[in-house]
């Protein structure tokens, strides 16, 4: 019961929960509670909005609304009616729903499915309005004004509890917006970002290299952590091209529009955000050469280029064509941080194919990257043993269903 006192959950890639904690409360919240696949905390509304704003690693944030007990699917269409659905929307949004299950093992018996139940919400919401206003709102899955999300798990005086919540972004916090040109398997902004600080790259002291870029998110990603860029700047841009252009939803809530100062709060934000950008594109103008990128195919660099122009980095960020069994570090020390290609379909004799690269990975770091560090991001966990060095650190992290590994090596 006791984590439902917490009024926002942000959810971010499993494995990251411990970093976006670390995040929340730097950025001020009270008090945070790391949970599997996200993390519940609490705060002024204004540190929620800078969550948003400012975190690298969460997938959404979502602002708890209010808990309701049910004894089964029908009385969740009956409980759900009773919500005042008219101080969440307006009858003229759009709006989209998902029900999850918490933790039920085994006793959803109640229940059909989560598509089912989501039906019953639907309906609730719908026949509400209709009963009050006498008309519905429309259901938008791509791009809806309003996302709720209803979390259903075991209740105290009712068998089962629906947790309801609102969608605080719209379009998920990993696109940034500069991902316009995408190769085979690209990662998550959110994931690479995440990566880059498990790693505990330092750039002040560490260079950076991924010489597997692919559409070059990890470069990206470190020239915005070491130019303390927050990775909303392109979504501020384009909301400050197009003053009034709802790229959040939460600019669709009464949690901002019925409150002054949170807005107030929100054009701080928007200055801040502004200023941050034109400083840490200055510091990576001197930076330059220091974080690189390259991929073995033409149409990957081709793509990465996109990019880094769309991200305004094509001046800062060098990426070029070329094998990494050749490529060299940028600096004396130097991060090399790759996420090589780990077969998601293997053909024959292509497992024995990658087996060599990621033995040639190993063999060529132990030649031309003595004395820096390295980390390898990969869906192949047989495959690591095949780089042949010994691992200072790894890490399980799951990108979308497949898990993963991160496995960190300092090089002698
Ligand atoms: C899984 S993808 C990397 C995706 C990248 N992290 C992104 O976000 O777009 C692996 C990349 O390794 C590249 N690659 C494969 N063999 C290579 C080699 N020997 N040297 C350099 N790049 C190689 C592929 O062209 C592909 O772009």
């Amino acid at each position: 019961m006791k984590k439902y006192r917490f009024e926002y959950f942000a959810s971010c890639p499993n494995g990251l929960e411990e970093l976006l904690h670390t995040e929340i409360l730097t950025l001020g919240a009270k008090t945070a509670k790391v949970h599997r696949g996200g993390v519940y905390f609490e705060s002024f509304h204004e540190i929620a909005l800078k969550v948003v704003l400012y975190s690298r690693v969460a997938s959404r944030v979502f602002k708890y609304i209010q808990s309701f007990e049910m004894i089964n699917e029908k009385d969740y269409y009956l409980e759900a009616t009773e919500v005042k659905w008219e101080t969440l929307m307006d009858l003229g949004h759009t709006f989209r729903l998902t029900t999850i299950f918490g933790d039920l093992p085994g006793e959803r018996e109640e229940f059909r499915n989560s598509q089912f139940a989501n039906l019953k919400l639907k309906d609730a919401i719908v026949d509400y309005f209709r009963h009050h206003e006498g008309e519905r709102p429309s259901i938008d899955r791509d791009y809806p004004q309003v996302t709720f999300l209803a979390r259903i798990d075991r209740g105290v005086e009712k068998p089962y509890m629906c947790t309801l919540m609102y969608d605080l972004c719209g379009e998920p916090l990993h696109m940034r917006g500069y991902s316009v040109n995408r190769t085979e398997a690209p990662i998550k902004e959110n994931l690479a970002a995440g990566i880059i600080q498990l790693m505990r790259w330092n750039p002040e002291t560490e260079g950076f290299i991924d010489a597997f870029c692919g559409s070059g998110t990890f470069v990206i990603e470190a020239a915005l952590i070491a130019a303390k860029i927050p990775p909303s700047y392109l979504r501020m841009k384009k909301y400050l091209e197009k003053p009034g252009y709802h790229l959040w939803t939460f600019q669709n809530l009464p949690w901002l529009t019925e409150d002054k100062e949170l807005q107030g709060h929100f054009e701080i934000l928007i200055k801040q955000i502004t200023k941050e950008t034109e400083d840490g594109m200055a510091k990576l103008r001197d930076m330059r050469g220091r974080i690189i990128g390259s991929d073995i195919a033409e149409y990957a660099i081709h793509s990465a280029k996109d990019n880094l122009r769309k991200a305004g980095l094509d001046a800062m960020i060098d990426v070029h064509r070329g094998d990494a069994l050749e490529s060299t570090p940028p600096t004396e020390k130097s991060l090399f941080l790759s996420n090589p290609p780990y077969g998601e379909r293997l053909e024959f004799g292509e497992e024995e194919r990658l087996k060599a690269l990621y033995k040639g990975i190993g063999d060529h770091w132990k030649k031309a990257y003595k004395g820096h560090r390295a980390g390898i991001f990969t869906g192949n966990l047989a495959m690591l043993k095949s780089v042949g060095l010994k691992t200072s650190k790894k890490h399980i992290l799951f990108n979308g269903d497949i898990e993963c590994r991160l496995a960190e090596y300092d090089l002698y």
